[in-house]
């Protein structure tokens, strides 16, 4: 692989952070890797392995020169400077949502549709949302075997997806409770703490919330089959890392749960734990969080539907839910050169 320079957008964030160690874990060939955020952590330093690394603004940058840059600094933040670093040559992997429609920007998780990211006229490849990565990492397998016709999925997603503020509120606020102090929301309309939130990301006129659609959205993108029916719920729950998300799935050709593990066992990114027995499945704390897999348990037939399955997804968010795959996705851009 060619040795790069490499900028990462949004350092000083959850998935910023979390981009840097990927990127110092996995030995990315970097030649050079830039740290930038906004002014106000200008000349802060963050963590990039052994080593630590200065902190530039990002609207004083020039991104001449960058040949990947990893956004995650927020929609607004890529709308403006993607196109930028593009247009100065660089290849951008974008975290956010803001080009995650848009038929020139390929939608790409590592495992399931890596020859997408091949024709990306803007130069900006986009990386999925947290949810829908998880669930594509596990359900691709099944799709290609048995055809996915529907899905219902509800969520359990941890406050980290939110950002750094969100982790501080969740503390903050359990902390708090337990010395009989009130809970203040301030980033979530409502208590995080001891609570569970049936809410993410902006409400539409159809009743569901932006967070609802994009598992939406994006599943059929990334399966490449408009007919997928998605159902989704998504519940914000008081979980610092890991999201988890329980899902049920009819297939054209029946399939079963012991073909299901099966395929699953075999499929890259996952690891199936998967025993009829307290504590033989999947939790955020006990196997997720600060892990790469996705994690599959509790996979079971549907006693009431024909060729319909249920299955218990979880991972780190964070990690293949964004930083991991984004740094993926950048491995696989870097072995073109
Ligand atoms: P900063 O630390 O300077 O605010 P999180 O999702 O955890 O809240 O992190 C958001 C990331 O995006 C942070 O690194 C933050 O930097 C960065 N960011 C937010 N707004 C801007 C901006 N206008 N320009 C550059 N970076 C930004």
């Amino acid at each position: 692989m060619k040795k790069l320079k490499v900028a990462v957008v949004g350092a000083t964030g959850a998935v910023g952070e979390v981009m840097l160690a990927v990127l110092a874990e996995r030995r990315f060939p970097a030649t050079e890797v830039v740290a930038l955020a906004s002014e106000r952590s200008a000349g802060n330093e963050v963590a990039f392995g052994d080593d630590e690394l200065l902190v530039q603004d990002l609207a004083g940058f020039d991104p001449a020169g960058v040949d990947i840059a990893l956004f995650s600094a927020g929609g607004s933040v890529s709308k403006e400077y993607a196109p930028r670093f593009a247009a100065a040559g660089a290849v951008v992997i974008d975290n956010s949502s803001a080009f995650r429609q848009d038929p020139d920007v390929p939608l790409v998780v590592a495992e399931v549709n890596p020859q997408a990211l091949r024709q990306r006229p803007r130069g900006i490849i986009a990386n999925p949302n947290c949810s829908t990565m998880q669930m594509m990492v596990a359900l691709a397998p099944l799709h290609r075997a048995a055809g996915i016709e529907r899905i219902n999925v509800s969520t359990y997603q941890s406050v980290s997806g939110t950002g750094r503020r969100a982790l501080e509120e969740l503390g903050r606020q359990t902390a708090g409770l337990l010395n009989f102090h009130s809970a203040e929301p301030e980033v979530y309309p409502v208590q995080i703490a001891f609570n569970v939130i049936p809410h993410g990301g902006d409400f539409l006129d159809n009743g569901y919330t932006t967070e609802e659609m994009k598992l939406v959205w994006e599943t059929r993108r990334i399966l490449g089959d408009e007919s997928i029916a998605v159902n989704a719920t998504v519940v914000r729950v008081p979980v610092f890392y890991g999201h988890s998300e329980a899902v049920w799935i009819q297939t054209r050709e029946p399939l079963g749960a012991a073909r299901a593990r099966e395929l699953l066992r075999a499929a890259p990114g996952v690891e199936v734990v998967d025993e009829p027995v307290p504590g033989g499945y999947p939790t955020p704390v006990t196997h997720a969080s600060g892990r790469d897999p996705v994690y599959v348990g509790r996979i079971r037939e549907d006693l009431s539907q024909a060729r319909a399955l249920n299955l218990w997804i979880v991972a780190d968010n964070i990690r293949k839910g964004a930083a991991l795959n984004a740094v993926q996705l950048a491995e696989l851009v870097a072995a073109e050169a």
